[in-house]
């Protein structure tokens, strides 16, 4: 189904159902065509990757002349794409054409000499800028433009939001403002890449790639960083031994397990990041968890950064959450409402805790989307079916095989709008029967829980793991009171009417807005204590009889 023209997909489409055309929706039928000229996360992966190895990292004097430093910059080779951003001060993301350039850049730079401390003479691609006795006093206003990397702030966010016509465009638009930007993403893969120049100090032939929200198509700025240490190359899992004849292999170190091997490596190289990783702070080994990982901040980035190694399972659920969002566009704009309205509400946390997880609480939207009649994505065990030879991989035991060809998915011609499915969102998981049922995206469909946990998430591929295993009774009570909350605040009419709007003057919170606002129900309000503004009476005496109708439910 290789398609070019738009009508071209529709007769395509309706070959498969003829009366898609009455059914589906312009939109629906936009995000398939996208769909089919949509990259794989490998292609992205490696583009990312590519371009970071092309880039440097340089922490400019906040009146910096962009033209003078581009054209000192330039020197060394012709500069394809480069932007500057606040963090801790000025910095430039610089990207030449070819890598000659970084290597021409290297030899132009020097060693800083300072007087009273003693520096590692490791050199990066993080670099600074000099004016020595050039003091741009001429320059006040420096000109360059700051590409933002953190998200607005949620009372912008609300206002912004009030702003809008329909829930549906307040959905996308949360959507535009959180996302990763180009840059961001850029800025990502770049810290990946300098951190793989410390590793390779050890293991010249490694990568390292950055999985999770990074790039599955679900991240907000400010996100952390997940990245993955990649020995495979070195190890050369695909290596065929001759059946007969003399052949040659390494020596090696063995260890008791994989997983000791994993711990090892990641304690050396979270030395080598700690001791001599420029603008690396605050590392951490967590090398006992269930996935060891080294945890650290990247200053000049901003980034908090994990790194893990040999963790190709999450790096195939990174692949998964990339495929469904890459589906249906309602996938992501849903992701992005539930996992913020969690965030504001204090269900989701930055601590780890007994908290619900941002992956946690988009494993249980993909469910309810797979949920649907019809269902707007399909399941694991189809996309598994539909894969082709290629496609096969068993990690560890666990059976990971699901199609990456995109175009062999034919979706239903589910309709809903992005207002009522995050209505019904709620709703569903409102009277969800929490108590008996697991969550399972592989089959679709709830089954009975194979242990006590208060919420059991199946893991799409260690299918023994509970991914929700840390959170607490408490905790699930607070989301489920939370979601009866919001299901019924989309349902008044009042909530549901854009407000104000009159130009030049703040609208009123309405929609979407209001759901972001702090929660009325005692008992679970947010952990934060947070400046509120006073709610309004209006939503006030809402909540007073949403409290009596359920005490009358209860009696
Ligand atoms: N992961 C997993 N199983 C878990 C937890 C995480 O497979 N029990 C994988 C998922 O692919 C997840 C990634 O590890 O996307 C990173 O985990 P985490 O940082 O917790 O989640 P993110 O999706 O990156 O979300 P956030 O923006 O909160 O970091
Ligand atoms: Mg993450």
């Amino acid at each position: 189904c290789r398609l070019k023209g738009r009508g071209s997909l529709v007769k395509c489409l309706q070959k498969v159902d003829p009366f898609l055309h009455r059914n589906i929706g312009t939109d629906v039928v936009a995000a398939q065509e996208e769909r089919h000229g949509c990259k794989s996360l490998y292609a992205v992966q490696a583009e990312g990757q590519e371009q970071a190895e092309r880039s440097v990292l340089i922490s400019c004097h906040s009146r910096t002349n962009e033209k003078k430093f581009l054209k000192y910059i330039s020197r060394h080779g012709d500069i394809k794409k480069y932007f500057f951003y606040e963090s801790y001060g000025l910095y430039a993301v610089v990207e030449f054409a070819n890598r000659e350039s970084v290597a021409s850049l290297f030899e132009g730079a020097a060693i800083p000499s300072v007087s009273h401390e003693s520096t590692v003479p490791f050199k990066s691609r993080l670099l600074s800028l000099r004016n020595i006795g050039l003091a741009d006093s001429t320059n006040q206003q420096s000109g360059q433009q700051c590409q933002p990397q953190t998200p607005i702030p949620i009372n912008e966010l609300i206002q912004r939001l009030s702003k809008e016509e329909s829930i549906d465009q307040q959905i996308t638009s949360l959507r535009d403002v959180y996302q990763l930007t180009e840059e961001n993403s850029r800025l990502r893969f770049l810290v990946c890449s300098l951190l793989k120049d410390i590793a390779a100090a050890y293991f010249p032939e490694c990568t390292i790639k950055p999985f999770g929200s990074s790039v599955n198509g679900f991240g907000k700025l400010g996100c952390d960083l997940d990245m993955f240490l990649d020995l495979d190359g070195i190890s050369g899992r695909n290596a065929t031994m001759p059946k007969s004849g003399l052949s040659l292999e390494y020596q090696m170190k063995r260890a008791n397990s994989e997983r000791a091997v994993t711990q090892s490596i990641l304690s050396v190289i979270g030395e080598c990041v700690d001791q001599f990783g420029p603008g690396c702070v605050g590392v951490q080994k967590i090398l006992n968890a269930r996935c060891p990982l080294v945890r650290f901040a990247h200053q000049p980035s901003g980034f908090q950064c994990d790194l893990t190694a040999n963790n190709r399972v999450a790096m195939k659920s990174t692949e998964l959450l990339y495929l469904y969002g890459e589906l249906d566009p309602r996938v992501r704009c849903l992701v992005f409402t539930v996992r913020c309205w969690a965030r504001a509400h204090g269900i989701t946390s930055s601590i780890p805790g007994a908290w619900i997880t941002n992956f946690s609480l988009t494993v249980m939207l993909l469910f309810f989307l797979q949920r649907r009649s019809p269902p707007i994505i399909p399941t694991l065990d189809h996309l598994r079916d539909l894969a082709g030879p290629a496609d096969k991989s068993v990690i560890e035991g666990n059976d990971c095989t699901f199609v990456s060809d995109f175009s062999k998915i034919q979706l239903q011609s589910n309709t809903e709008t992005l207002e009522q499915l995050l209505c019904e969102f709620f709703e569903f998981y409102a009277t969800f029967a929490f108590s008996r049922m697991s969550i399972n995206i592989r089959k679709g469909k709830e089954q009975n829980k194979p242990e006590v946990a208060p919420l059991h998430i199946q893991n799409p591929f260690e299918t023994s793991l509970n991914v929700s295993k840390n959170v607490n009774a408490t905790q699930l009570d607070r989301f489920v009171a939370l979601c009866q909350e919001s299901s019924w605040l989309l349902q008044q009419s009042e909530t549901n009417a854009p407000r104000g709007g009159s130009k030049g003057k703040a609208s009123k919170p309405w929609g979407l807005a209001t759901l972001l606002l702090p929660s009325q129900i005692a008992g679970i309000k947010s952990r934060k204590k947070r400046r509120r503004e006073p709610a309004s009476e209006r939503i006030k005496s809402l909540l007073e009889s949403l409290k009596n109708t359920s005490q009358q439910k209860k009696s």
